[in-house]
């Protein structure tokens, strides 16, 4: 008895050891997909080295708990008063969830357009709506450029601006 015992508390604990491993790995590869540039967290800030962005590939990093998508626009992309200047580049930064309920969209590089899947609303790659139920564009969030990176959660002059010509929604 006290053997099979024994072995059942070996096998509980070998089991909950593969679980625990496991679930670090799926954890160590959710964050690289939703961090894929080099990004610093601290105090609600989230500060991100766009730097290494590729145009037209969308990055997902992750912001209080929110996706935020950074897109980088390839020269030829149609320009916007939403763009955000980093550098020499122009970028989509937006908050990921869809303004009609709160889907994440995904974003189809060949059609430059982002779909949300839950009812098929669309956005351009200034993140306004091309085909609603979505009311009004993805968010911008508050951000402030310094240099190659991006201070999320910060509201720079730049911010200000959009924000009070009605561009951040
Ligand atoms: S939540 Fe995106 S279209 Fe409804």
């Amino acid at each position: 008895m006290a053997v099979k015992k024994e072995r059942r508390d070996f096998l509980g604990l070998a089991l909950g050891g593969f679980t625990t491993l496991g679930g670090i790995a799926v954890l160590g590869a959710a964050k690289r997909t939703w961090d894929p540039l080099p990004s610093v967290k601290s105090a609600g800030f989230t500060t991100i080295d766009v730097s290494g962005a590729q145009p037209n590939v969308l990055n997902v990093e992750k912001w209080r708990g929110k996706p935020i998508f950074i897109l980088k626009k390839t020269a030829d992309m149609k320009k916007d008063d939403r763009d955000i200047i980093v550098g020499k580049d122009r970028f989509l930064i937006c908050i990921g969830l869809c303004t009609h309920l709160g889907c994440i969209p995904s974003y189809y590089p060949k059609q430059l357009k982002f779909i949300c899947a839950c009812h098929g609303g669309q956005f351009d790659t200034a993140g306004r709506v091309l085909k609603s139920p979505p009311p009004i564009p993805l968010y911008i969030p508050p951000f402030k450029v310094e240099g190659t990176k991006v201070v999320l959660g910060e509201a720079g002059e730049t911010f200000k601006k959009m924000e009070a010509a009605g561009l951040t929604v």
